[in-house]
């Protein structure tokens, strides 16, 4: 297990890994990206999926108090890391999953966020990633949000357009693109 330091909004948070845990030495510049475009909304039940660390459902809830924060990961290790992390925050409840992408979850979700896993033009990287969204839309509610951070190269608008129907470009720079679709 190490700890880390990372400054979100100019606040330290302190971050445990355990080993074989997503971005384990630095913060990924791609959930960096995430982490300043997240919903400013109200949004009460939110899955962080895929969720490594935590750090994306973590922060999160930092600034929605009233949040509850489901977080699934099919890396135990995530899952270990994530709950002791969110432990070191607040004092509530959260549900940490050890799973296959959304499988077993019962609770629908306001809003689900997502660095999905990635690697280059990897199709079978893609091919999870896109089943992640897929599985996203069943335990969306309705009118639910699903936010991404996304390679640009990957052109997941085209997959997330054809799967709910609609997506928005939230933000862009020359690397990711944060992309938000709708349950309608
Ligand atoms: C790019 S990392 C993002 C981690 C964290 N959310 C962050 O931004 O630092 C992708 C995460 O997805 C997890 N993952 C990969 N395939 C998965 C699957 N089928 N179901 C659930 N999690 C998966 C990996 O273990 C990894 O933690």
């Amino acid at each position: 297990m190490n700890f880390k330091e990372v400054l979100i909004d100019k606040y330290p948070y302190k971050v445990i890994n355990y080993s074989n845990v997503f971005s384990r030495e630095k913060l990924d510049i791609g959930t960096r990206f995430l982490l300043e475009n997240l919903p400013q909304n109200n949004y009460k039940y939110v899955l962080d999926l895929g969720c490594g660390n935590g750090i994306l459902g973590i922060n999160l809830k930092n600034k929605q108090s009233d949040s509850i924060v489901y977080f699934s990961d099919e890396s135990k290790m995530a899952i270990q890391s994530a709950n002791q992390n969110y432990n070191l925050y607040f004092k509530d409840k959260a549900h940490f999953f050890w799973t296959h992408s959304t499988l077993g979850i019962k609770q629908k979700f306001d809003l689900v966020i997502c660095n999905p896993p990635f690697h280059q033009n990897n199709t079978i990287m893609k091919g999870i990633a896109i089943n992640m969204f897929k599985d996203s839309k069943k335990v969306l509610l309705q009118f639910g949000a699903l936010r991404v951070v996304a390679n640009r190269h990957l052109n997941y608008h085209i997959v997330l357009k054809k799967i709910y129907g609609n997506v928005k470009l939230i933000n862009q720079n020359s690397k990711f693109v944060i992309l938000e679709s709708i349950n309608k």
